[in-house]
């Protein structure tokens, strides 16, 4: 007994390893609801763009890296896509596209999107947008918004 009390550590694992199992089960994530909706997009490039840098926040298709399906990093994941979703998302476009599509392409421009953490540690890479994509799509943007308006909805 006295072996294990003085293992206080190994309660201390163990306890650990039991929360960590347990947050498993709480039921909150990335939900991807069946794409139905989208925005005609005025080219093929707007749309690899879009899908490229923005599309995991702002849609519903979002691809989970395995390592985001482990909770509390999962939990985290989740909060930001439905923030993300709430302020703009495509595969609503044309019933409720979100709340923020006013600084569309001037997210790009003074480059607040995609977020920096998003390409940390070399993940996402493709997300790395060079100026003259960032060009292309705030182009495309503009010129997808002008032929196929998003709806709003009151909020
Ligand atoms: C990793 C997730 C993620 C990616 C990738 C991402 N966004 Fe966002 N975006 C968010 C979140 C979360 C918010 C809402 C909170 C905020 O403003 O930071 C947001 C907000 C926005 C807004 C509302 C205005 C604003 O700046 O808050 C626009 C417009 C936007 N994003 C456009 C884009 C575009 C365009 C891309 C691709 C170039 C992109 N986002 C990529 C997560 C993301």
């Amino acid at each position: 007994m006295k072996a294990f009390v003085e293992k206080w550590w190994l309660k201390v694992l163990i306890g650990f390893a039991v929360v960590v199992v347990a947050i498993q089960f709480v039921p909150y994530g990335v939900d991807n609801p069946p794409v139905t909706d989208g925005p005609e997009w005025d080219s093929d490039r707007t749309r690899e763009l879009f899908d490229r840098a923005c599309a995991d926040c702002h849609s519903d298709r979002t691809n989970v890296l395995w390592f985001e399906h482990i909770a509390p990093v999962k939990w985290y994941v989740a909060n930001h896509v439905k923030e993300g979703r709430e302020a703009l998302d495509v595969s609503t476009w044309h019933t409720d596209a979100g709340s923020e599509l006013d600084d569309l392409t001037e997210s790009i421009e003074e480059r607040e999107m995609p977020p920096s953490y998003y390409t940390y540690f070399g993940l996402h890479p493709g997300a790395k947008l060079t100026d003259t994509e960032s060009r292309q799509l705030i182009d495309g943007l503009k010129a997808t918004v002008a032929a196929d308006p998003p709806a709003t909805r009151e909020r």
